[in-house]
């Protein structure tokens, strides 16, 4: 793991999530021409989300930013359990320019999981020939669980597809689509977000060097850094 930050509010976190994001999309930006960002489903990243299309609208070149989200759950567009319709209720709609690609959820878990891999083997390459995430996004459930990767679930089993189907989640809706490990090998510049005293335990129990949680492996596969809250803090 790269860094763990803890902040006195989840808006000093959004805050921070926020300008440090912005940072690494112009970073890429100049590097590469364009840059790829994975968003990140869940309530968490909602408020930074928020910071970004209050204050941020204006210091990228979001025709040269490509969005993806890190996982889908199957249901309409339009429906609350969407997670990219609040994602697009809050910042995607504010940023036309940018290329934006989510899942087909209103198909089944298999069909959208074919298609969206097929969307991420489109974006540009990382020397390793992974899709090359400039930025990526996490969330954390209270049971250590991310994207739609949950502990001791059949789904989360090694693999070389960059998206796979869930079903019978262990958090409702049962149906989703989901990034895989295999495919976080492509992230440059990985952010965790977690926020609440609900996550202080996975949170610590996640540091271990050892932890099999998804999130512990996903955090030590990318080096990721931890933008957490005093509450999420608190067994630390
Ligand atoms: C989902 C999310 C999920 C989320 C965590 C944290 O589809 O449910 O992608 O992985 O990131 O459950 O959710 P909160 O931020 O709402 O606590």
């Amino acid at each position: 793991m790269n860094s763990i930050q803890v902040f006195s509010s989840k808006q000093e976190l959004a805050n921070a999530a926020a300008l440090q994001s912005i940072t690494q999309l112009s970073e890429a930006i100049e590097e590469y021409g364009h840059a790829a960002w994975v968003i990140a489903g869940g309530s968490t990243p909602e408020l930074a989300y928020s910071v970004i299309a209050k204050n941020y609208l204006d210091d990228i070149d979001w025709s040269k930013v490509t969005i993806i989200i890190g996982d889908e759950r199957i249901a309409l567009f339009d429906s609350n359990d969407s997670n990219w319709k609040h994602a697009n209720e809050i910042l995607l709609r504010h940023i036309p320019q940018a290329v934006l690609h989510r899942p087909i959820s209103s198909m089944n878990a298999e069909t959208a999981a074919d298609d969206y891999e097929s969307v991420l083997n489109t974006l540009p390459k990382t020397s390793q020939n992974f899709p090359r995430f400039d930025l990526v996004w996490l969330g954390m459930g209270e049971d250590g669980h991310t994207l739609s990767l949950f502990p001791n679930h059949p789904g989360f089993t090694p693999t070389d597809r960059l998206v796979i189907p869930i079903h019978d989640s262990p958090k409702p809706p049962s149906d989703r689509v989901t990034l895989t490990l295999h495919a976080l090998q492509g992230a440059e510049t990985t952010i965790i977000l977690a926020a609440g005293a609900g996550k202080a335990e996975a949170l610590k129990v996640a540091q271990s060097p050892d932890n099999d949680l998804p999130i512990a492996q996903a955090a030590r596969l990318t080096n990721a850094d931890w933008l957490i809250d005093q509450d999420a803090a608190a067994n630390l």
